[in-house]
């Protein structure tokens, strides 16, 4: 199979799909509290999705996953299932990770809320795990090669004690969750696949406090650090342009710019 490159009909359904995302991810903040079970962010996230969006969940029902979305606290690493009897507790670092379907096109993406008051040590993987997407947002352009992107999370995210978990990527998308390209967030040898105006592709980093390694829980989703230290991601959406990047999942309190010019 190939990379598909979208024609400009196809970027406008996608910029509609990501702006949808990124407006789950808004409206779920003042709900992110102490005390409230991540089945009822779950409800909430579907419904917006759902009823007022018109819009398809697409975690619910891919590969039998039972939620609309995914929500992963402190040490769990990513795919945690919402759940009525796990509750958000102060100090806790959460990741919200939401997919949509609109009029056919997908869009993903993820980051990081803080329960109440949160630790300097989880303040600082949230920060890491962001920088290190936006470090590869800087740095996307056409005619190089996609390793760039691990190139530069590895180059910024090895400065610091923390780790990048190695088991998943990155993944092109559009009618489809998961397409070609995988995009790789650490040092890789991907120097064949060249960055074309039109791809669209997540970026998604997953950091570790400690060790990279990583266990998937009985449920067969939920995947947790082996040595029980934290875990961040933030994840977007992105397209390449003739002159960097465009972000289909822009959030209102992102402090970057929707298009990256980065040539
Ligand atoms: N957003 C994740 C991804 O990047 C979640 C997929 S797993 C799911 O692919 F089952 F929850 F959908
Ligand atoms: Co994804």
């Amino acid at each position: 199979m190939k990379i598909s490159l979208k024609n400009q009909k196809e970027i406008k359904l996608m910029r509609i799909a990501g702006q949808i995302t990124a407006n789950v991810l808004e409206m779920i903040t003042n709900y992110v509290q102490p005390q409230t079970s991540t089945n009822e962010i779950n409800l909430l996230c579907h419904r917006y999705i759902t009823e007022k969006r018109k819009s398809i969940p697409a975690c619910l029902g891919y590969l039998n996953f039972p939620k609309s979305i995914c929500i992963s606290i402190n040490d769990v690493v990513c795919h945690g299932i919402p759940d009525k009897n796990t509750f958000l507790m102060e100090g806790d670092i959460v990741n919200i990770d939401v997919a949509i379907i609109k009029d056919g096109y997908y869009s993903d993406a993820s980051k990081m809320f803080f329960v109440g008051k949160v630790n300097q040590k989880k303040k600082k993987i949230c920060e890491i795990a962001k920088k290190s997407l936006y470090i590869a947002l800087k740095n996307i352009k056409p005619g190089i090669p996609i390793s760039i992107i691990g190139k530069s999370i590895q180059n910024y995210v090895q400065k610091s004690r923390f780790s990048i978990v190695k088991e998943y990527c990155g993944h092109g998308i559009g009618k489809n969750f998961h397409e070609l390209p995988q995009v790789l967030h650490y040092e890789n040898s991907d120097h064949d696949t060249i960055l074309k105006p039109g791809m669209t592709f997540t970026i998604e980093p997953m950091i570790n406090e400690k060790s990279s390694d990583v266990y998937c829980c009985s449920d067969g989703w939920t995947v947790k650090t082996k040595d029980n230290g934290l875990s961040a991601q933030y994840e977007h959406t992105i397209l390449v342009t003739d002159t960097g990047c465009e972000i289909f999942t822009l959030q209102k309190d992102e402090n970057i710019p929707k298009i990256f010019i980065n040539s």
